[in-house]
């Protein structure tokens, strides 16, 4: 595990069908909240990132889940939130068990975050069905390259014991020294061409592949991308998850002001017809209804009962 390092290089070689479930039976042997994920495959290597032989997509998955709760009569009711980050911790966890298990058997591999962002095009190319939710993909296969590990932080960055600690400006430094050295030192943002562009005017680019390094890079990433979470709360809404309770509450609000306005417009209108005045705009149909209505005393009270209901609840 230390000497764990993401493949972006690997050779023609397909693994064989035993070494594909193998990988992925390892994914499922991981510690578990409720299996809620299902793994989509793909051999096109022609069509998968980094030209890799195996692309699995990890998706978090309540539809499987929801079929056997049917099943015993059961619906879920608990929230979606709660339900997605279940589902991410299931996920991760089974993705990190299947790049170990590829190790493990001579395989590389690298994990993409994409995903998410393109969930709508996945769903359409795997048919998949509401409440299956591409989360992360993986890239696997035989490498053509070895690189070095990767740095990390420093543990006095890590691992806190009993309380967490006020962070100075000398652990903060060394802990950039740390990652920013160790990836230079393997020219790694270099051999990507992985710079991110600065957004147009936001700042001056002082950087070259020379000084670029890893804590650029997130903070390049983190402080200006994404802004806003509606992107994949849609993506999230077509799949069928529901995260933001402001959505039902603005649906059925909405609904309520529709349903109580067209009340009201009804209801003004059947007193107008109780008071004989059936305006000339109405069709036959219409005018034939409101005479019947303004016929009976017990109609035209329940009109105006009606409308002093629906004025309180405006
Ligand atoms: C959630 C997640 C998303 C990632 N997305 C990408 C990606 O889109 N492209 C890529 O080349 N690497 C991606 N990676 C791999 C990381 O860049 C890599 O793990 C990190 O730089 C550390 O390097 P190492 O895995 O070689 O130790 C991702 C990793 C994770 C965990």
């Amino acid at each position: 595990m230390l000497e764990h390092k993401s493949i972006r290089k690997y050779i023609d070689d397909m693994p064989s069908d035993d070494t594909i479930e193998t990988i992925v039976r390892a994914g499922q042997q991981a510690p578990f909240a409720s299996q809620a994920y299902s793994v989509l495959l793909s051999r096109r290597r022609g069509r998968n990132p980094y030209r890799a032989p195996l692309l699995f997509t990890l998706c978090v998955d309540y539809h499987k889940l929801e079929l056997i709760m049917a099943k015993r009569k059961w619906k879920p009711v608990t929230n979606d939130l709660t339900l997605m980050f279940f589902g991410i911790q299931d996920v991760s966890l089974m993705a990190e068990n299947m790049v170990v298990a590829g190790r493990s058997l001579g395989l590389g591999s690298c994990l993409l975050g994409g995903a998410m962002y393109r969930a709508d095009i996945i769903a359409k190319s795997y048919k998949l069905p509401k409440r299956v939710f591409p989360l992360v993909q993986l890239v696997m296969g035989y490498p053509d390259e070895s690189p070095s590990s990767r740095p990390r932080y420093p543990m006095e960055f890590t691992l806190f014991e009993d309380e967490y600690p006020e962070l100075d400006d000398g652990a903060v430094s060394r802990a950039m020294s740390a990652m920013d050295d160790g990836y230079l030192a393997q020219n790694y943002y270099r051999g990507q061409r992985a710079k991110i562009p600065l957004e147009k005017g936001a700042r001056k680019e002082t950087y070259t592949y020379d000084s670029y390094s890893w804590t650029e890079h997130i903070s390049r990433k983190w402080g200006q991308w994404h802004m806003k979470p509606k992107e994949l709360l849609d993506l999230l809404e077509e799949r069928g998850f529901f995260i933001t309770e402001e959505r039902t509450r603005k649906v059925s609000i909405e609904f309520c002001l529709r349903l109580v306005s067209s009340a009201s417009a009804y209801i003004s209108s059947v007193e107008a017809c109780s008071r004989k005045s059936v305006p000339s705009e109405r069709n036959s149909m219409e005018k034939r209804f409101h005479m019947w209505f303004s016929k009976s005393r017990s109609r035209r009270t329940c009109a105006a009962w009606a409308r002093g209901w629906v004025v309180s609840l405006l």
